[in-house]
């Protein structure tokens, strides 16, 4: 039987040189790319599903993102009580409440959130690893918004949360730190991303202590199973067939869990409640299917 000599020279930079040398160039790179997801929250088969047009990111009635068109009456006032401790339904605040906040909306593909946040005065930067949709949120803000101001506020930016955390970690830029947002979104994302610990690990870390770090996403249970994943993509055809796989949604407990382990802690968790056929969203106790989960970064 052969064994290995663990007290033999270990192999060398040379031999791994002479070893890849003998790999097709077609071999090399899918290892290369093998070993870059190990290390990345992107799952590229995921990203690709949201290369949707003007139009179809756009359009609020019939497109494949009107849900989340809708959503954003739920969302934003939640986004709003994590920040300044009320939904302000009412908008009794004024036009600006948001006003000194920065908020960074990761996976914000066409730009639904980030628009609505910076409407209200926050400073917003939007980062999706699919450049098509950034492509779109940047196109839409500046084709609709007359204001110069919402356009200086509103960023957009194709990267990874990865990418981001490493340019921000190099030193060309001494006033910029990797805590730097008041607030961190990750909205209708968790159930796309490749590695949801190390998701969620980078969330925190570009939150300011004290900051919010603020979730919406599906539970997985039965319920969802029937009327998130097939009523909503093979019975209302509210969503392309395939948008989504049951098995990646995250419970409400897990991602407390995995929230504690990355130095924050939960603050609230809420129930949304959707209805297919007129598209609107509400506030449930129930969390069995679409639920929002604030947590502060300590
Ligand atoms: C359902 S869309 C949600 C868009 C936006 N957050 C909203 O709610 O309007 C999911 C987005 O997440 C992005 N995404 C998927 N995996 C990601 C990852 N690992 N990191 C950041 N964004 C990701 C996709 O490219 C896509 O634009």
């Amino acid at each position: 039987m052969a064994t290995y000599d663990v007290t033999a020279s270990p192999i060398k930079i040379n031999d791994v040189t002479k070893i890849m040398g003998k790999i097709s160039l077609f071999r090399k790179i899918n290892i290369l790319s093998f070993l870059r997801r190990l290390n990345s929250t992107v799952d590229s088969t995921e990203t690709e599903k949201f290369s949707l047009s003007l139009k179809e990111w756009w359009d609020d009635r019939k497109g494949p993102a009107a849900a989340l068109h809708s959503m954003n009456t739920v969302r934003v006032p939640l986004i709003k009580e994590a920040l300044i401790g009320t939904r302000d339904e009412a908008g009794e605040l004024g036009p600006h409440p948001l006003k000194g906040f920065s908020i960074l909306d990761v996976g914000c593909g066409g730009g639904i959130l980030c628009e609505s946040l910076g409407e209200l005065g926050s400073d917003v930067l939007g980062i999706d690893p699919n450049p098509v949709a950034i492509n779109v949120a940047t196109t839409h803000l500046m084709l609709t918004k007359n204001s110069s101001d919402i356009k200086d506020r509103v960023k957009y930016q194709s990267c990874s949360l990865e990418d981001l955390i490493k340019a921000d970690s190099e030193p060309i830029d001494t006033d910029s730190s990797s805590e730097d947002f008041d607030c961190v979104v990750a909205s209708e994302v968790l159930e796309h991303v490749a590695d949801v610990d190390m998701f969620v690990h980078q969330l925190s870390q570009m939150a300011k202590p004290g900051g919010s770090v603020v979730f919406s996403t599906i539970n997985r249970t039965i319920p969802s199973l029937f009327l998130a994943k097939m009523a909503a993509e093979y019975i209302f055809n509210i969503l392309p067939r395939g948008t989504h796989d049951w098995n990646k949604f995250v419970t409400p407990e897990e991602l407390d869990e995995i929230v504690k382990r990355h130095s924050m802690s939960t603050v609230s968790v809420i129930g949304l409640g959707y209805n297919p056929l007129t598209n609107v969203w509400n506030y449930q106790s129930d969390t069995n299917m679409n639920y929002f989960l604030h947590a502060i970064k300590q």
